[in-house]
């Protein structure tokens, strides 16, 4: 089942709650949290703090995207927080294989997010441990990119290499994914679609319908 997952990164701040309330009831099961640390990205978004104030209001699956230089530094504490899915950039993590086994001993769903130029070949030895592998389909910073189109081809390559190994590792997709592309996206072998301004600019609740049916088309 094809799953989209806002990015709270494109809400509005001063009613954070309120629109994570409103994605949650229009039926989505992921929240895409994105952390930015002004290193690894250029903006600072938010960090821990917003991630223990969200987690009481609903049970969605809290999908932590770190990008930010050494994660590792900061994994016990957001698992504790209450995180469901850690992903970590494999180009911030100079030990990837231990920042992976630290997720997984905290008990969560442990992921690693690609850039777009960062080759798939990168996963070749921590891929039998992933729950999740994140493809970077803009370069990572900001919400509002458009989607580069090289990245369906490297969608296609990855279903390709879980499914030879008989992996049930999910591909997520994060970056310029729309109403019109989300389909496209899906085909190409992606089970969560990340959409920041494609959720949450306007109506959510319309946006989110229109975005899921498009994905039960
Ligand atoms: C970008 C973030 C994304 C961002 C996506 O670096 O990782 O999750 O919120 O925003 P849109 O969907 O607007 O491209
Ligand atoms: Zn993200």
């Amino acid at each position: 089942m094809k799953m989209i997952a806002p990015s709270i990164l494109s809400a509005d701040f001063t009613r954070l709650g309120e629109d994570v309330l409103t994605a949650v009831r229009a039926g989505v099961r992921y929240i895409h949290l994105d952390v930015m640390d002004g290193m690894f990205v250029p903006q600072i978004s938010f960090g821990n703090p917003v991630i223990g104030s969200l987690r009481p209001i609903t049970d969605a699956i809290f999908d932590v995207h770190m990008m930010v230089e050494e994660p590792g530094r900061y994994v016990d504490e957001i698992a504790e927080l209450g995180a469901d899915i850690i992903t970590v950039h494999t180009e911030a993590c100079t030990h990837l294989d231990r920042v992976v086994q630290q997720i997984k001993s905290c008990g969560k769903k442990a992921g690693v997010v690609l850039n777009p130029a960062t080759p798939l070949e990168t996963l070749e030895y921590v891929l039998d441990d992933l729950d999740m592998v994140l493809l970077m389909s803009v370069n990572p910073g900001y919400g509002g990119q458009k989607y580069i189109p090289y990245i369906d081809e490297k969608i296609r390559r990855l279903r390709k290499m879980i499914d030879e190994k008989g992996l049930s590792t999910l591909i997520e997709v994060d970056g310029g994914v729309n109403v019109s592309n989300i389909r496209r996206i899906a085909d190409c072998g992606a089970d969560v679609l990340v959409c920041g301004s494609a959720a949450f600019k306007g109506d959510i609740t319309r946006n989110i319908t229109e975005l899921q049916e498009q994905l039960m088309k």
